[in-house]
């Protein structure tokens, strides 16, 4: 039988970590939370159930779940508790050179065939997985906050990354209930190389007294008229709408409402057109 994930180890229980902790206790796994103390794991754990009892309010869970699930949380105030973890996912604070120490701690507790990843939202998985010794069972695993209700999980596969380590790591993922989106190891991988200079661009907007919250929030749902009125107003190249766009908004593709735009929705199953 081949290599089976039971036990996840998070390291760093801030508003990720307990939110991956909530995830993984409810699709069925052990957890061992980590953080720099007693205090903060104690204090993770107690806002993990909290998290759980709203959920619970609002419809999303089943009350019934919620107690064998936290029993199946504890606390790993040590890396020597993590010796018996089948996955450990890193989600400390976002610093290269604190990862990097975890992370070097972390390979001489767990063990050998662990798989071992970091919830890291822009640091290379390359670089990353160079300190740990065993670079082809390293992974990126890049949950989106609220964790619990974020469907979206991005992979990354560092240079070294083996395949094997890959499937695992998919499945463990697609047992999470999420969806997956595979990204190469770029800086801040696909969705925050896109969102950030979109909402960094937002708040320059609002910054310049451009408009007001509500009118940036309206404009931003059209693109290629608002990019050409951008790039002819205030002559940046930056602004130039991608080529791509004015080619498929020429060929009447404008999406889902004209049954073709980057997927092709006649069949029935969108189909990508490129
Ligand atoms: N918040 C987000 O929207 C978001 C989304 C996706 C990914 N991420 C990534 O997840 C990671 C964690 O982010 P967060 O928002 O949960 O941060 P956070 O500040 O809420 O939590 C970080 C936690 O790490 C702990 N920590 C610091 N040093 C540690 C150490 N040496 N050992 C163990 N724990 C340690 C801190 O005490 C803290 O509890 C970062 O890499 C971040 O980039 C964040």
């Amino acid at each position: 039988m081949g290599f089976e994930i039971r036990k996840i180890g998070v390291i760093g229980a801030g508003q990720m970590g307990k939110g991956i902790a909530h995830v993984c206790a409810l699709a069925g796994y052990d957890v061992a939370l980590n953080d720099i103390s007693q205090e903060r794991i104690d204090a993770g754990i107690a806002d993990v159930a909290a998290q759980m009892r709203r959920a619970v309010e609002r419809g999303q869970i089943d009350a019934a779940a919620v107690e064998p699930a936290l029993e199946r949380i504890s606390g790993a105030p040590a890396m020597a508790d993590f010796a018996d973890a089948d996955l450990l996912i890193e989600a400390a604070t976002e610093v290269e050179d604190l990862k990097r120490k975890i992370l070097t701690e972390l390979t001489q507790f767990v063990k050998p065939g662990a798989i071992i990843s970091s919830n890291t939202s822009s640091i290379s998985i390359t670089r990353l997985a160079a300190v740990t010794g065993r670079p082809e069972r390293f992974i990126g695993i890049h949950f989106m906050n609220p964790v619990p209700r974020m469907q979206l999980v991005e992979l990354i596969r560092g240079i070294a990354t083996d395949d094997v380590t890959f499937e695992e790591t998919k499945a463990f993922v697609v047992k999470l209930g999420k969806t997956i989106s595979v990204s190469e190891d770029f800086p801040a991988f696909i969705v925050n190389r896109i969102l950030l200079p979109m909402i960094n661009e937002a708040i320059y907007t609002l910054y310049e007294g451009v408009g007001s919250v509500d009118a940036i929030d309206t404009a931003m749902k059209l693109c290629l008229s608002v990019m050409q009125v951008l790039h002819e107003g205030l002559a940046d190249s930056k602004y130039r709408p991608c080529p791509l766009l004015v080619k498929y908004v020429e060929a009447g593709w404008l999406g889902k409402k004209t049954q073709r735009g980057f997927y092709d929705y006649r069949s029935g199953t969108p189909v990508p057109t490129r």
